[in-house]
């Protein structure tokens, strides 16, 4: 059945194979791949190879991939600490957006999260990346009057 957004004729459809599910040991370069394309500008502390390593040491199976056969097209990392859920590393692949995937990706994490009893799903957008906003918007998400704090401890 063909995706929604491609029966107005408006928007690429949804790829037909898509499928979101948990990352698996053969996402390794695909992940790697993508978040060196989309998230060139990242301190090393977040060096892909670095980040999804530590992700698959928590063993939470909060990593999600979307996928198309054998093709990575986006990532959608979640975390839950008994309080609040985060989501990081939504991304897509440049040539598949504006089709639906962002959306799959962020409401699959969001249903594992509910899953495991969170009630409030929290993230961070660097300032200057104001378009992903509206993406968020678009799901629910609110800007909320915050300042967002951090440290280096390791
Ligand atoms: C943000 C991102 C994940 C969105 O993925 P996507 O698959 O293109 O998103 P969707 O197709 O599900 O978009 C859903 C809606 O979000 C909004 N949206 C998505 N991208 C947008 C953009 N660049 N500007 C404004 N609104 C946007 C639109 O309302 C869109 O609906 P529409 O296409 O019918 O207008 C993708 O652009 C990306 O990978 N960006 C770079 C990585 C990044 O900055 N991630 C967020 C920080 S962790």
């Amino acid at each position: 059945m063909p995706h929604p957004r491609s029966s107005l004729g408006q928007q690429p459809a949804l790829p037909d194979r898509l499928r979101i599910r948990p990352f698996v040991d053969d996402d390794r370069a695909g992940v790697i791949a993508l978040w060196e394309r989309v998230f060139p500008d990242d301190p090393p502390h977040n060096a892909p190879p670095r980040m999804l390593d530590a992700k698959l040491a928590a063993n939470d199976g909060l990593l999600f991939v979307a996928a198309d056969t054998d093709t990575l097209l986006g990532t959608a990392m979640a975390g839950y600490d008994g309080h609040r859920g985060w989501l990081y590393a939504v991304a897509v692949s440049p040539g598949h957006r504006r089709c639906g995937i962002g959306t799959a990706l962020v409401r699959h994490a969001l249903d594992a999260l509910r899953s495991m009893g969170c009630v409030k799903v929290n993230l961070q957008v660097r300032a200057t990346n104001t378009a992903v906003v509206g993406f968020y918007e678009s799901l629910g998400f609110e800007v909320e009057e915050r300042v967002s704090m951090g440290m280096r401890i390791g």
